[in-house]
């Protein structure tokens, strides 16, 4: 498999060394902002399906890349899929979200939970990525990713989306032991998962915990932060002597990012809340910044687009280690106009940050 990259900006920035303009993606880059992905979305019939056949996976994949200047392309699929092929039954409920046919309600239902064989119940996901690494051809990096044990195992004790995840707490709070045996099976599942996708092709990896800013401070180096900590350790991250870059994303992080830049992955991808300038004094000089423009900016006009982008760039300063994104996903309201906009104005105006 070929390892040289016509565009690295992303893996350079990722491992802080100097880049000639700041690389830019976009959380859930290929989504149904996208008049091409609905129209896959539509032939595919669903979510899953789409998620599923790895030839239309590949398709939008590519999407965003073929229409945008971006500097990485993200396996189109979800966290989910490990809870599915753990026997969970997913489904996408249209306008009601992810939403699981069992879930998990005690110790018992834990201890039936397989392990699932990253090539055989999961091996869509594999084939997805090898066809992607073939059709982008080494024009950008592939990125790979996997939800964090703790959000996961929030979807999995709520049986879907929740706004109080009141399961989940409970859980935690009466019975943490049983939620340790459900988060480490999780952890031993997406380590198993993470590096097939690394031998599949990935070239950097992120962890989604779209949920750990909902634990208390305490609660989250217990239940979430250590988890992905040792997901990292077990990770393949010199891969055939190629550095594999792994990000964290924790959503409301902002109390904990010197905590997670500690874990020793390479990059803390942050939310609009938090200020990029403080997060890079407080770690700029151990990892590396992902984020963190707010989404609902790219629903107003060109000016205010680039007057943020020109903030964010201001804010992070002439220093090695920034990826440009928003502070998490792109929601489907979206003009893709906007998104042309948004990346042209990163690419041009971060040049003055990057002169030597
Ligand atoms: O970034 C990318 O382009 C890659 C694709 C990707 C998807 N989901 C596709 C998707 C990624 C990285 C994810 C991760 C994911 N999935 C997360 C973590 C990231 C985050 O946003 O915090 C979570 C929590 C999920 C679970 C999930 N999947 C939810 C809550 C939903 C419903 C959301 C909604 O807006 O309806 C999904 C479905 C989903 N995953 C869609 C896409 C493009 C929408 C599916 C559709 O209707 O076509």
């Amino acid at each position: 498999m070929s390892t040289q990259l016509k565009n690295d900006r992303l893996i350079r920035a990722l491992l802080r060394k100097p880049v000639d303009i700041t690389p830019v993606w976009i959380m859930r880059q290929a989504g149904r902002y996208l008049p091409e992905y609905r129209a896959t979305r539509k032939k595919a019939g669903d979510f899953i399906k789409l998620c599923q056949t790895p030839e239309l996976a590949c398709e939008v994949t590519l999407q965003p890349i073929t229409r945008y200047p971006l500097d990485a392309a993200i396996i189109f699929s979800d966290i989910l899929t490990i809870p599915d092929a753990m026997g969970l039954g997913l489904k996408l409920v249209e306008s009601v979200g992810p939403k699981f046919e069992n879930s998990i309600n005690s110790l018992s239902d834990i201890k039936n939970l397989p392990l699932p064989d990253p090539e055989e119940e999961l091996g869509y996901v594999m084939d997805a990525i090898r066809l992607v690494r073939k059709e982008l051809n080494g024009s950008v990096p592939l990125i790979g990713f996997s939800g964090s044990p703790w959000t996961l195992a929030t979807y999995m004790i709520e049986g879907g989306s929740s706004k109080e995840f009141s399961k989940a707490k409970k859980m935690l709070q009466a019975e943490p032991d049983t939620l340790h045996i459900l988060l480490d099976h999780l952890a031993k599942s997406v380590i198993l998962y993470l590096n097939a996708q690394i031998k599949a092709g990935a070239q950097v990896i992120m962890i989604f915990d779209t949920w750990g800013g909902i634990l208390t401070t305490p609660n989250y180096m217990e239940f979430s932060l250590f988890y992905m900590k040792k997901i990292y350790e077990q990770l393949e991250t010199n891969f055939n002597g190629i550095k594999i870059p792994v990000i964290f994303f924790t959503k409301g992080s902002g109390l904990w990012i010197e905590d997670i830049a500690k874990t020793g992955c390479d990059a803390v991808s942050i939310d609009w809340n938090s200020n990029i300038g403080h997060a890079r004094k407080k770690v700029g000089d151990r990892v590396a910044i992902q984020g963190n423009m707010n989404p609902t900016i790219l629903k107003e006009g060109e000016e205010t687009i680039v007057r943020e982008v020109q903030s964010i760039l201001h804010s992070f300063g002439p220093n090695p280690g920034h990826v440009f994104n928003l502070g998490h996903g792109i929601t489907p309201d979206i003009n893709p106009d906007n998104v042309e906009i948004f990346i042209r104005a990163v690419h041009d105006f971060s040049k003055e940050y990057h002169k030597n």
